[in-house]
């Protein structure tokens, strides 16, 4: 039995593999909007028989976005657009997920392909926020420091946009607690000096995360899953590590999160990441095995053998992958006839299915 394709139930949504598309910016979006970009991307994911499919970092509001050109969901004017992607991600049989984020000190910044550093004002950027006034090095924007009130704002950003997810017809919500944004900024040390209740202890600075998911989960149905990307480590010393995430992650596990996204990095500018083959996997097996939560692993997956061994071995429940799905959207197809597992092709694409001979001709 190949384990990589048997299904994954996560509350009332059924995965119909562990091959989930790692939400990837496209940095393709006018004021935060949706368009064809989008469509035939995720799309392409979808008939190339992805089980769910996380939308790319999707900003709760316009100072939360990376670059001017990110996706947004702070207005109801965006669902529309979404809406129509969902259905076609729905038809083909994959899940529709989102991840909402806030890049709190690390927005406002040029897409890659556009330039380096900080978008200015005049040019389409904007003041940005973060826990404390510290920039994350000294090519990115100087944050002022959320006040009591941004902090109640930036809960309720979340709150609504988790909102208009489920109008969008999203299945899945994945926060976006990790890579050195707004809420991983709150849980590291190395980036929360805050005197308040939101800085300081563990308790303190896991505070905002804690909010942010009970807000989610006041509006996300109960039947619906929720999952949390978070960066089990800082890879520096004093930091946020591996420890912190176990900690953390029982904590989410008894809140309504159902699943743990396991990154590293992020946070702290040139962190020394010994980055090779399946080098976060180890996170997710350990999370998973102290917490008893499920967990994806993530980074640098990029074979069917490798996918199949992680969760085989049940050091992860999913794998997420990335840039190999940007070279190989059909990758999950191709995974399946590569460990000889039995897959639905698109009805549209069964004559190329690979080993079915018939004399039928082009018609
Ligand atoms: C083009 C691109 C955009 C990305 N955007 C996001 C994002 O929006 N949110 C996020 O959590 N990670 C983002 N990532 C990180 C990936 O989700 C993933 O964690 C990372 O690339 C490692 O996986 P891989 O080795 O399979 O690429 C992005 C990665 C790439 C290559």
């Amino acid at each position: 039995m190949i384990k990589l394709f048997e299904p994954l139930a996560l509350r009332s949504v059924i995965l119909k593999n562990r091959i989930v598309v790692s939400p990837m910016c496209q940095y393709s979006a006018e004021d935060g909007f949706a368009n064809d970009w989008h469509l035939v991307h995720l799309g392409s994911r979808a008939v190339g028989g992805a089980s769910l499919i996380i939308q790319e970092a999707t900003a709760v509001s316009p100072e939360g976005r990376i670059s001017p050109e990110d996706l947004g969901i702070w207005k109801d004017e965006h669902v529309p657009m979404l809406q129509r992607i969902n259905a076609f991600i729905a038809a083909q049989g994959s899940v529709p997920g989102v991840q909402l984020a806030h890049a709190g000190r690390k927005a406002s910044t040029f897409r890659p392909w556009s330039g380096e550093g900080v978008v200015a004002e005049s040019d389409g950027g904007w003041p940005v926020v973060g826990p404390t006034d510290v920039p994350f090095n000294d090519n990115y924007p100087v944050p002022t420091a959320l006040d009591a009130n941004g902090i109640r704002k930036v809960v309720d950003d979340f709150r609504t946009a988790a909102g208009r997810a489920l109008e969008a017809g999203f299945k899945v919500i994945e926060l976006h607690g990790a890579h050195g944004y707004l809420l991983h900024q709150f849980l590291s040390p190395l980036s929360n000096q805050r005197t308040d209740e939101y800085g300081g202890t563990f308790e303190n600075r896991i505070r905002l995360l804690l909010e942010v998911v009970a807000a989610t989960r006041e509006v996300w149905p109960e039947n619906l899953p929720l999952i949390v990307r978070l960066s089990a480590t800082d890879w520096t010393e004093g930091g946020w590590n591996a420890d912190d995430t176990v900690q953390l992650s029982a904590m989410l596990k008894v809140r309504g999160v159902d699943l743990i996204d396991c990154s590293t990095g992020g946070n702290v500018p040139k962190a020394p990441i010994p980055v090779g083959p399946g080098y976060q996997v180890q996170f997710a097996e350990r999370i998973k095995e102290e917490t008893g939560i499920l967990t994806g692993a993530v980074g640098l997956i990029t074979t069917p053998a490798e996918a199949e061994a992680i969760v085989a071995s049940g050091q992860a429940d999913i794998v997420l992958l990335a840039r190999e799905f940007l070279r190989e959207p059909y990758f999950p197809l191709f995974a399946a006839q590569d460990l000889g597992a039995e897959v639905q092709w698109p009805a549209q694409y069964e004559r190329a299915r690979p080993h079915v001979h018939t004399a039928a001709g082009p018609r």
